[in-house]
C-alpha cells in the first residue's frame, strides 16, 4: 500500500501502516470485537442478569450507544491517521480545539494495555482447557468411545473441580498466561499487514465455522427450547433494573471494543474509500450476533446436562466442561469449542496490545517490534498478580478503603476500573468531542452518512451518548446509589 501524505515516513519506525484491504479491516475490526467479552462474559452477564431483560437492553445500548460511538471512533482514527492519541490531537487542531482532547484515547490505550494483562490470564485458561479436552480426545479414541460423552469414567465433580484446580496451580496457570501473552505481542510485533490482519483473515472465518458448526449440534443435540426461552423471556419487571442496566452498558462497551483507543487506532490503518458507518454497522451487528448466538450455542448444551445458567464467571470453564459429559462426541466437540474461543480471543488481545503499542511507538518513534516486546512484557507482569488473585492473592484487597473496591481483589480491582470507569470515560469524552468539539465539515466528510439518519446519529452522539454515560459512570462510582 502508498503511504502517501500521512505522517512519519515510510521506512522510519512510525511509518503508518494500513490495511491491505477492505475484508482485512472487517475482519480484524470484528476479530477485536468478538472476544471472550462474547463467548465467557455476554452468557455470564445474561445468566446472572435474568436473561431476556438483559439482552434486550443490551441490543438497546450497542444501537443507540455503541455504534454512533464506534463511527465516531473509528472517524477520528481515519481522520488522523496516526496512532489513537495522535489522531485526535489532529482532528482537535484542525477544529480549532483543545489538543488536551487526546486525553480520552490516552486514557483508553491505557485502559487497553490494563484489560490486556488480565485477558492473557483468562485466554491462559482457555488453552488449559484445550489441552485437557484434546488429551481427553485422544483417549475415547484409544477407547472406541468417539461418539460418547467427554471424561467417561469421571464424575460430574471431578470435571468441575478441574477449574479450581487450575486456579491453585501457578506452575501451569503462568506458563499459559506467558505463552498467551508471547503470541499476542508476536502478532503485534510482525504489524499491520505481516501480523494483524493475517491472523484476522484466516482465524475469524474458521471462529465462524466452528461457532456456527456448533451451535447447529447445540441445537440438536441439547435444549434449545430451554435456552431460546431463557434468553428471550420478557419480563418488564427486570428491564428498567439499575444493575441490570448498568451491566448491559458495560457489556456493550467491553464488546465491542469501545472506549479502549482500539477502533481509532485500526480506523486510522483504514483508506479513504471505506465507507465507516457501513463498516461499523457491519462490526456492530456481527458481534451482538455472536454475542446472542453463543448464549444460544452455550445454554443448551449446559440445560440438557441439568446444570445452573446462572454460575457467571464459572460458566464457561466449569460448567460447560461438565456439560460436555452428558453429550454426543463431547470431547471432539469440547474441543473444537476451546479451540474457537482461542481464535476469537487472540484477534482481542492483539488489538488490545496493539492499541497502547501504538501509542508509545509514535510518541518516543520506537519501532514496533521493540514497543510490543516492552508494552507486553510489562502487560504479562501486571497480569502476574491478576492471576495471584485466584489463588495467593484472592483475599488482597488493594482498594478497600474505597467503596466501589470493597472487598475486591487486584484482579477485581483491574476490571472493576478499567470497565466502570476507563472505557466510559474514555466514551464520555469522546461522545462530547465529536458531538460539540469537532469541525462538523470534518466529520460528516468522514462519516459516510447523510440526511435524516445522519442528523439523527449527531443527535445519539451529542445527546443520548453523553447522558447515559455520565449517569452510567456516577453509578459505576458510587455503587450504593442503585443499592
Ligand atoms: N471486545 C473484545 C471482547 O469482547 O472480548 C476485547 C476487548 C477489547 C475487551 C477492548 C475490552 C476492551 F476494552
Amino acid at each position: 500500500m502508498v503511504a502517501g501524505g500521512d505522517p512519519g515516513v515510510a521506512g522510519s519506525a512510525t511509518a503508518q501502516e494500513h490495511w491491505s484491504s477492505r475484508f482485512a479491516f472487517v475482519m480484524a475490526a470484528v476479530g477485536s470485537a468478538v472476544g471472550l467479552g462474547n463467548l465467557w462474559r455476554f452468557p455470564a452477564e445474561a445468566g446472572q442478569n435474568g436473561g431476556g431483560a438483559f439482552v434486550i437492553f443490551y441490543i438497546a445500548c450497542v444501537a443507540l450507544i455503541g455504534l454512533p460511538l464506534l463511527l465516531s471512533e473509528t472517524l477520528i482514527g481515519r481522520h488522523g491517521k496516526s496512532s489513537a492519541v495522535e489522531s485526535v490531537r489532529v482532528v482537535a487542531r484542525e477544529s480549532g480545539g483543545s489538543t488536551a482532547w487526546s486525553a480520552l484515547a490516552v486514557v483508553g490505550a491505557i485502559a487497553s494495555f490494563l484489560i490486556v494483562s488480565f485477558y492473557s490470564v483468562i485466554a491462559g485458561w482457555v488453552l488449559y482447557y484445550i489441552g485437557v479436552f484434546a488429551g481427553d480426545l485422544f483417549a475415547s479414541i484409544g477407547s472406541g468411545n468417539l461418539t460418547g460423552g467427554a471424561f467417561a469414567g469421571q464424575s460430574a465433580e471431578q470435571v468441575q473441580g478441574l477449574m479450581p484446580a487450575l486456579f491453585d496451580n501457578n506452575a501451569v496457570m503462568l506458563p499459559l498466561h506467558a505463552l498467551f501473552m508471547g503470541l499476542t505481542i508476536y502478532v503485534v510485533a510482525r504489524g499491520v499487514t505481516g501480523g494483524i490482519e493475517k491472523v484476522a483473515v484466516y482465524l475469524m472465518p474458521a471462529f465462524f465455522i466452528l461457532f456456527l458448526g456448533i451451535t447447529v449440534y447445540g441445537a440438536f443435540s441439547g435444549d434449545f427450547a430451554e435456552a431460546l426461552a431463557f434468553m428471550f423471556a420478557f419480563d418488564p419487571a427486570r428491564l428498567l433494573h439499575g444493575p441490570v442496566m448498568l451491566s448491559a452498558l458495560g457489556q456493550a462497551f467491553f464488546s465491542l471494543s469501545l472506549g479502549s483507543a482500539i477502533m481509532i487506532t485500526y480506523g486510522a490503518y483504514a483508506d479513504r474509500g471505506v465507507n465507516l458507518a457501513k463498516t461499523s454497522g457491519m462490526i456492530a451487528a456481527c458481534d451482538t450476533s455472536v454475542a446472542i448466538i453463543a448464549g444460544l450455542c452455550i445454554f443448551p448444551i449446559v440445560f440438557a446436562a441439568g446444570l445452573a445458567v446462572d454460575s457467571g464467571p464459572t460458566l464457561m470453564f466449569q460448567t460447560l466442561p461438565a456439560s460436555f459429559q452428558t453429550m454426543p462426541a463431547g470431547s471432539l466437540i469440547g474441543l473444537l469449542f476451546f479451540v474457537m474461543v482461542f481464535f476469537a480471543a487472540l484477534t482481542s488481545s492483539v488489538s488490545l496490545l496493539d492499541a497502547p503499542t501504538n501509542w508509545i511507538r509514535y510518541k518516543f518513534g520506537w519501532t514496533r517490534a521493540r514497543t510490543a516486546v516492552l508494552v507486553g512484557g510489562l502487560a504479562f507482569v501486571i497480569g502476574i498478580f491478576s492471576a495471584l488473585s485466584f489463588n495467593v492473592m484472592g483475599e488482597w484487597y488493594p482498594l478497600d478503603f474505597i467503596a466501589m473496591f470493597r472487598e475486591q481483589n487486584f484482579f477485581g480491582v483491574v476490571d472493576g476500573f478499567t470497565g466502570k470507569i476507563m472505557l466510559p470515560l474514555s466514551g464520555l469524552l469522546t461522545a462530547i468531542f465529536i458531538g460539540w468539539v469537532a469541525d462538523r465539515r470534518l466529520t460528516d466528510a468522514e462519516n459516510g452518512i447523510s440526511g435524516g439518519l445522519h442528523l439523527f446519529w449527531r443527535f445519539l452522539v451529542a445527546w443520548l451518548c453523553p447522558i447515559a454515560l455520565t449517569v452510567i459512570l456516577i453509578l459505576g462510582i458510587f455503587p450504593e446509589l442503585i443499592g
